[in-house]
């Protein structure tokens, strides 16, 4: 069923383990990551970034596709489909509008004030209609989609802020900059563990961990252990389908249906979700 995430994050922070958000792109990852969550039974977040509701043909034929494939893969897990970074007051209702459960306002890029009342005015209209709401602080580096932001403007957040915010906003969960990287990352992660310590202590909200791709498993598990109850990936899943596509291709030169290299593309998404799963402790928590 479509639901939104509070509950499955609450549950999270309880039961100690990570809700994954995995982001679609086409047809092939949602019907791969809703796969991979019924093969897992586990609960799962669908990550919609305002390119990608573009590219699928926009956010109604979004909640339409997923809908449909909810039913005709007669899944039973929990689902929520989250916009991902929304950019705007106007593109959170729009796609609370289309039917989407969650959102997230990115307001990061914001002096902290004006954050706060962008943010505050998104959950007033949310929460009144069941829907959660993320939001974020300090800036989170690399690129997804539209959203770069390079070395000097990455920043990490400030927990007394971070306090300020989910306090005077209501949000359900909280994304904290401590140094994750959208896109791959230029050497080993170095993550603000002191810092997403004391944001978990003082907030008490499910924090949210960006830039999922290539974090050491070691480095997650100490994320959850902190209070992180969801983690975003997107290029991971996107690396490897390439990988896929492009092996088949090389293999095949005559090859030309779609399906013949999508399809095995699909396969390997739904084994990289899968995977993400296990590591974050979501299987069989639905
Ligand atoms: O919001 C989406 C994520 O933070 C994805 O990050 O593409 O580095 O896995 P990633
Ligand atoms: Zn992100």
């Amino acid at each position: 069923p479509l639901v939104s995430m509070t509950d499955m994050l609450n549950k999270a922070v309880e039961g100690k383990y990570a809700v994954g958000q995995f982001n679609l792109n086409n047809l092939e990852f949602t019907q791969a990551i809703l796969q991979a969550a019924e093969e897992e039974q586990s609960p799962v977040i669908l990550g919609v970034s305002e390119g990608a509701g573009r590219y699928m043909g926009g956010f109604k034929t979004v909640v339409n596709i997923v809908k449909g494939l909810i039913e005709d893969y007669q899944i039973t897990v929990p689902v929520a489909i989250h916009l991902d970074h929304g950019s705007s007051f106007e593109k959170c209702v729009e796609a609370i509008y289309a039917g989407f459960t969650s959102v997230m306002i990115d307001g990061s890029h914001l002096p902290l004030e004006e954050n706060i009342a962008l943010t505050k005015r998104v959950v007033d209209v949310a929460h009144a209609l069941g829907i959660s709401v993320e939001a974020e602080l300090g800036r989170i580096g690399g690129q997804e989609d539209d959203l770069i932001v390079d070395d000097a403007e990455a920043a990490y957040a400030i927990p007394a802020e971070c306090d300020q915010l989910v306090r005077e906003t209501g949000v359900d969960c909280f994304a904290p900059a401590l140094g994750s990287v959208h896109g791959p990352y230029k050497g080993e992660p170095n993550l603000g563990f002191d810092r997403m310590e004391q944001v978990q202590k003082l907030t008490g909200v499910p924090l949210v961990l960006h830039g999922g791709t290539g974090i050491p498993t070691k480095d997650i598990q100490r994320a959850i252990s902190l209070g992180t109850a969801k983690i975003n990936v997107n290029t991971e899943s996107q690396m490897t389908s390439a990988a896929t596509v492009r092996k088949v291709l090389e293999e095949n030169p005559n090859l030309y249906d779609p399906r013949k290299y999508l399809g095995p593309a699909r396969e390997t998404i739904k084994e990289t979700v899968k995977g993400k799963m296990r590591e974050f402790g979501s299987s069989n928590k639905a």
